[in-house]
């Protein structure tokens, strides 16, 4: 069993076949001896029979590892060997286990285990990544303390939990927490130090540290304030207190991921952490505050209490989402966190959940785990949270939330360990309600109404399509929020949660004087497809006036989405109605810039076309493009008298300040300076790029002017002033690609892989060129098969560097079955080239199979 499958049929892990380990690990004692080829980690594992599991098979994980010398209780051993491990004859009691290995950081492109980015150490573990840093029991459910001694020359070097005796050329650091080896890390380099401090609810003081490389300082403050504002509201909202005396955030310009929370020393991808008014967008800014409450949040929801087994992964990241969901709207302004969450979920999830990668938010099967830390796992599984509180109501959440911390703290638990704390403390039977955590896909919900002798009825009807391996779902617990309005925009009744277990199901109210206006599915109470029959002019009259600011967004989302539908489909002019709409809400004053921003913002063409391949339509990228162009035109000329004093009024003035209400009035301001455009040769774009003194308004104009074709001389100048800064590099890159005709988009992002600044080995770059050219839904499906050839011919060119990230930008390639019967066979004649690729990676082998399937 332990032997390295063969690459024709690798391994599939099975949710049914979890068993505990063998032993406990009572301590762990690593030494490191950092040299960038040819590190030696040192590894002393103190071992002791497990009471309960069925068999004391000893087993230690390891991936590339040179095993320099091994012992037991002081005795050389000399273990068996395979690709993904050892075996070894053990005593039957508590023994010390030893073992010297030899690894290299520098040869390690693939970014997981540990690694160098620019000349500094840096790990990432979790999954499965401890296993290429020491033989060891890599799984989750074995939790130990550890103690770490680093030898080195680095000016700084980290580990997890408290810092110990430090001097020259070596420095040590304990974690009395226990822990699975996942959020095990180390960093050491040139680093420098934000310092700061935090003094927790019980008055302990806490050492806060940013490190990054020197030349960053600068862009360190935001985070800290992030970081702290984090640890107040962990403390007020769910009673949550920091367990250490220092916590510690590195940031790393190579990072598979966005960040990563190991206990004390959070490892960041350096965009989700640095910022600077000069160097980061009002959006940079937004997620790096939920980013940095997203690590934090996991010190208590995946540190202290972790996961069983890998299948349990939306144990910790559901309900970390959901947690830096409720931070962001506590922060910001809730309903347009809600509402870009919705946005999110429908252009990254609702693809996944609806086509081959689709699979429950608790997956049962899986050849590599790093394929699933998906937006299902993570974006979905946060909603299923979500349902749950609404469900039960806030206070009972947050009774439920104080079980669970008080009786799993410091356990490896599974997501029946969850459901039983809120049934426990509620008394509600969630038997139905784990069908979310079980059955995949999303369920269409259907809804009728109709009115009679004061009786107003809304029948709703629910199904969900099956999914790869699910040919039968189950009906699931539906929370739907409803209001009622009456002809004049009262609230007739306020929001209501209505209950749906059936798959039909009928909900009444009584004593209404008149047919009401329903409002449903309110602030997105369930991550469903809501289809009903119903006017524009009712749809009209939502936009003017739902008091549930959601709804009112979707109301304009649904118009805008029928009149692209029918522009595409019947050749309609644009929706003249939703024009008018649009108009007046743009000059309402009266409501959030943010708000008016987003109403503005059109659906991508990528859910057009979605929307068109539900209704049995095949979607054609090119006509889909062309209505997006010729709507956007029309609203701009429609607009034109007042456009130039809309961008006037909407102007920030004074010093940049990234919080939501500056933000807000930017992003609208942006909005309308897109339209101005289309209409005054560019030539406001042009002077605000000119003006411009912070990376906002810079990176707005330059979008408008390459979207004009009218920015070549402004890119170089971007160039020119940026091309020291990697993260702004990367936004360089990307735009070009994201602003690029159609028929352009694919040429530029190859020339873009040709330039000297361009390198697949850094994952920020190679998305910025790769993810941009997938996300540019005309240029990616270009008739002529340009874009699946170079995004196949790039990833192939990654597989043996980088497999995690190859394998991720594959989901680019999910969604082939919507489209024409010309392309469908372009995209699969690229995924079988990918495929037919010698010695393809686990990661990348499993993606494109499941995508082919
Ligand atoms: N736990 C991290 C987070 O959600 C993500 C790490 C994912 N890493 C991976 N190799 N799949 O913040
Ligand atoms: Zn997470």
């Amino acid at each position: 069993m332990n032997d390295a499958a063969p690459s024709t049929q690798p391994e599939t892990f099975y949710l049914k076949d979890y068993a505990p380990f063998g032993f406990v690990v009572e301590s762990v004692e690593l030494t490191f001896r950092l040299a960038p080829e040819t590190t030696r980690v040192l590894s002393k594992i103190r071992f002791a029979p497990n009471p309960d599991a069925p068999d004391r098979h000893f087993f230690l994980h390891g991936e590339k590892l040179k095993l320099i010398s091994s012992r037991i209780n002081g005795e050389a051993v000399t273990p068996v060997l395979t690709d993904t491990g050892l075996t070894c004859d053990v005593p039957d009691q508590p023994f010390t286990w030893e073992a010297e290995v030899e690894i290299n950081p520098q040869a390690n492109t693939a970014l997981e285990g540990l690694y160098m980015s620019n000349g500094m150490y840096c790990t990432q573990c979790e999954a499965e990544g401890f296993r290429k840093i020491t033989y060891y029991p890599d799984r989750p459910d074995v939790m130990s303390t550890f103690s770490v001694r680093i030898e080195g020359e680095e000016k700084v070097m980290l580990s997890n939990g408290n810092p110990g005796d430090r001097g020259a050329g070596y420095s040590e650091w304990h974690d009395p927490w226990p822990k699975p080896a996942y959020l095990f890390a180390l960093v050491a380099g040139d680093l420098v130090n934000h310092p700061d401090r935090f003094s927790t609810g019980s008055g302990k003081d806490v050492e806060l540290n940013i490190w990054v490389r020197p030349g960053d300082e600068d862009k360190c403050a935001f985070g800290m304030e992030a970081l702290k504002k984090s640890m107040t509201w962990d403390e007020e909202v769910y009673g949550r207190e920091y367990d250490l005396d220092v916590f510690n955030i590195v940031a790393v310009d190579d990072f598979n991921m966005g960040a990563m929370e190991n206990k004390g020393l959070n490892i960041f991808n350096s965009s989700c952490v640095l910022a600077s008014p000069e160097t980061s967008t009002d959006a940079n800014f937004e997620r790096i505050e939920a980013i940095i409450a997203h690590e934090y949040f996991h010190n208590w929801t995946g540190n202290r209490i972790t996961c069983r087994d890998w299948f349990q992964l939306c144990l910790k990241e559901g309900l970390t989402v959901y947690r830096d969901a409720q931070f962001t709207a506590d922060m910001r302004s809730a309903p347009v966190k809600r509402i870009e969450d919705a946005i999110d979920l429908r252009a990254r999830q609702f693809p996944e959940d609806n086509g081959p990668l689709a699979h429950p938010v608790r997956p049962e099967a899986f050849q590599e785990i790093n394929n699933f830390y998906t937006a299902t796992v993570y974006e979905k599984g946060a909603e299923v949270i979500g349902m749950l509180k609404r469900l039960v109501g806030d206070e009972a959440y947050y009774t439920a939330l104080d079980l669970y911390f008080e009786r799993h703290d410091g356990q490896a638990c599974t997501i029946e360990d969850w459901i039983k704390v809120f049934e426990d403390s509620t008394g509600r039977d969630l038997a139905q309600f784990k069908n979310w955590y079980s059955q995949a896909g999303t369920p269409r919900v259907s809804v009728q109404d109709s009115y009679e002798g004061g009786t107003y009825t809304l029948t709703f009807r629910q199904t969900t399509p099956p999914t790869p391996g699910q040919d039968h779902k189950d009906p699931k617990v539906i929370p739907i929020a409803v209001g009622l309005l009456n002809p004049n925009g009262d609230e007739v009744v306020p929001t209501t949660v209505l209950e749906m277990t059936k798959a039909e199901q009928s909900f009444r109210f009584e004593g209404l004087s008149a047919r009401p206006i329903p409002s449903i599915l309110r602030d997105f109470s369930a991550p469903v497809i809501l289809t009903r029959e119903t006017s524009a002019e009712e749809r009209a009259f939502l936009l003017a006036h739902d008091t549930d600011p959601f709804n009112r967004w979707e109301a304009g989302r649904e118009l805008a989405k029928a009149s692209r539908i029918a522009m595409v489909t019947e050749g309609a002019s644009p929706d003249a109605q939703y024009l008018d709409a649009l108009q007046s809400l743009v000059r309402d004053d009266a409501l959030d810039p943010a708000f008016r921003a987003l109403v503005l913002s059109p659906p991508s063409e990528s859910e057009i076309a979605q929307a068109l391949a539900d209704q049995g339509v095949t979607p054609d990228p090119d006509a889909i493009h062309d209505a997006a162009e010729t709507f956007a035109q029309t609203l701009a000329q429609n607009l034109s008298d007042s456009l130039p004093r809309l961008f006037a009024a909407t102007k920030v003035e004074g010093p940049y300040k990234p919080d939501a209400r500056d933000a807000g009035l930017r992003a609208l301001n942006g909005r309308i300076l897109a339209l101005l455009t289309r209409i005054d040769g560019a030539e406001a774009a042009a002077k605000q790029f000119e003006t411009a003194d912070n990376m906002t308004v810079q990176n707005t104009a330059l979008a408008c002017l390459l979207k004009a074709e009218k920015g070549e001389a402004q890119s170089q100048a971007f160039y020119e002033q940026w091309q020291d800064d990697r993260l702004v590099m990367d936004k360089w890159f990307a735009l070009q690609v994201a602003t690029a005709r159609p028929e352009r988009a694919p040429g530029v992002a190859e020339a873009l892989t040709r330039h000297p600044l361009f390198t697949i080995k850094n994952p920020n770059r190679f998305r910025a060129v790769m993810g941009a050219l997938s996300m540019n839904h005309a240029g990616f499906h270009q008739a002529d098969g340009s874009g699946y050839r170079l995004l196949a011919d790039q990833l192939i060119a990654l597989d043996p560097l980088n497999p995690q990230t190859t394998a991720r930008m594959c989901t680019a390639l999910q969604t082939w079955k919507r489209y024409d019967a010309d392309r469908q066979e372009k995209i699969l004649t690229e995924l079988k080239r990918i495929k037919a690729v010698d010695g393809l990676s686990r990661d990348t082998n499993e993606m494109v199979s499941r995508i082919l399937d």
